[in-house]
């Protein structure tokens, strides 16, 4: 079977709509959690063009990078600490519109200029979170939240 995702939409909710299947059921054929990330983030960044997208996993009390797709990132970010490290300790998507606006921010990549985090969050406890950061401003809307946390939850859940 080739794994392939397609999509013939360029609106995003509709892209989403047509994506989410397509991964859900690539993730259902695989148990393993690195190779079924990796593929959530390659098809992020393929079917809407994001600068970076990724996953960063909670690992002795830090977020540790796994997963992703785009320029080299960086490797590690302590609780609290940037967007990410934010959105583990509230336990919350954030989407920030200007990362030069977002204190504490941690720039990986000069180019990144708008940002979105959504918390895995497995019987409570944050266990990753997934970035995805456009060179654009102002690029993630309720749109990207309600589907990209559709995603965490099917992650969630596959893994609880
Ligand atoms: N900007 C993030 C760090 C991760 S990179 O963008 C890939 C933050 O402030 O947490």
């Amino acid at each position: 079977m080739a794994h392939e995702i397609k999509w013939s939409s360029t609106k995003k909710e509709e892209k989403y709509q047509e994506l989410l299947p397509q991964i859900k059921a690539l993730m259902e054929g695989e148990p393993d959690i690195v190779a079924n990330l990796a593929n959530v983030a390659s098809a992020l960044h393929q079917a809407f063009g994001f600068f970076w997208v990724g996953f960063y996993m909670v690992k002795n009390n830090e977020l540790v990078l796994g997963p992703f797709q785009g320029p080299v990132a960086c490797t590690r970010i302590s609780f609290g600490k940037g967007v990410c490290g934010k959105a583990w300790k509230d336990r919350k998507t954030i989407i920030v519109d200007d990362v030069e606006k977002f204190p504490g921010h941690i720039a990986c990549n000069s180019a990144s200029r708008s940002e979105i985090v959504v918390p895995v969050i497995q019987n409570g406890i944050v266990s990753m979170v997934l970035d995805v950061d456009s060179d654009q401003l102002a690029d993630f809307d309720l749109t990207d939240k309600i589907y990209l946390e559709q995603l965490c939850v099917f992650i969630a859940d596959k893994y609880a």
